[in-house]
């Protein structure tokens, strides 16, 4: 099957996946509605920021499962940038089984600039980076800003590239931005062993959230180990989740 994502152009300019019948991003405010379900809910920008002045820190490790468009990424990155010194480095690992075209790309960020300036050096730096050559099963790496922030694409299913990643990232993922299209939509992205894998690659003060609040996303998240919360929603959406791993 082909990996190549199937999308139409919205009348707005934005793309919809003509496969899972879904909004990659909310039409209505997709910026606001990334900074407050995924930053917000994980933390950031807060996290970001080092507590001492030692030069060599951990990276904060974020995973996020479909990458799409990549405007969580861009958002996150564009927090990373306005935090003052001294900061975290970042690993950001994402996984994508339908990877956008460097073209299809170029078309999606200069509606993100034009509405988002602030987005501008991000899109760019993220467009300058990316590789045609996205393969199933591939991995993509790149990094920004003195290699202080770093991409890992994974592309191809969410459940089996993270159990791929369990022997070299068991209990290392800081925060978890979990964007896979609605539940009902695309149950690959919400099943059981994919919430264990996440269990199993996070650790003690892991944080998770998700624009979805479906009774058996909540159940499998915490059946897999995530305590988890239901926070009211943004605009339409009455409810999204929070997770986290106790310490
Ligand atoms: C709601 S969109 C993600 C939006 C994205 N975070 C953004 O900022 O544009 C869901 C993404 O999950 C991807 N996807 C769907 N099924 C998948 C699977 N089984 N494994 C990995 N990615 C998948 C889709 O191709 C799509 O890009």
């Amino acid at each position: 099957m082909s990996n190549i994502p199937d999308i139409k152009w919205l009348a707005s300019g934005e793309p919809y996946s003509e496969q899972f019948q879904d909004y990659y991003f909310s039409t209505d405010g997709g910026l606001e509605e990334t900074e407050y379900v995924f930053l917000k809910q994980n933390g950031f920008p807060q996290r970001f920021i080092q507590s001492t002045d030692h030069q060599e820190t951990a990276a904060i490790k974020i995973a996020e499962t479909g990458f799409g468009t990549g405007l969580n990424f861009l958002v996150t990155l564009y927090h990373w940038l306005q935090t003052p010194e001294p900061k975290k480095p970042v690993h950001y690992i994402a996984v994508e089984k339908y990877p956008f075209s460097k073209v299809l790309l170029s078309r999606i960020y200069t509606l993100f600039s034009e509405q988002w300036p602030q987005l501008d050096e991000p899109c760019r730096v993220l467009l300058d980076a990316w590789s045609d050559s996205l393969n199933p099963q591939s991995v993509f790496k790149c990094s920004f800003f003195k290699q202080r922030f770093k991409l890992m694409l994974l592309n191809g299913d969410a459940q089996q590239e993270l159990s791929a990643l369990l022997p070299q990232h068991k209990q290392s993922i800081d925060a978890w931005y979990l964007d896979g299209f609605a539940p009902a939509r695309n149950p690959d992205m919400w099943q059981q062993a994919l919430f264990n894998s996440l269990y199993q690659l996070s650790k003690p003060g892991t944080t998770l959230s998700t624009f979805t609040a479906a009774g058996f996303v909540r159940r499998g998240l915490i059946d897999a180990g995530f305590t988890i919360n239901k926070i009211p929603g943004l605009g339409k959406k009455r409810e999204i989740i929070r997770g986290e791993i106790t310490v």
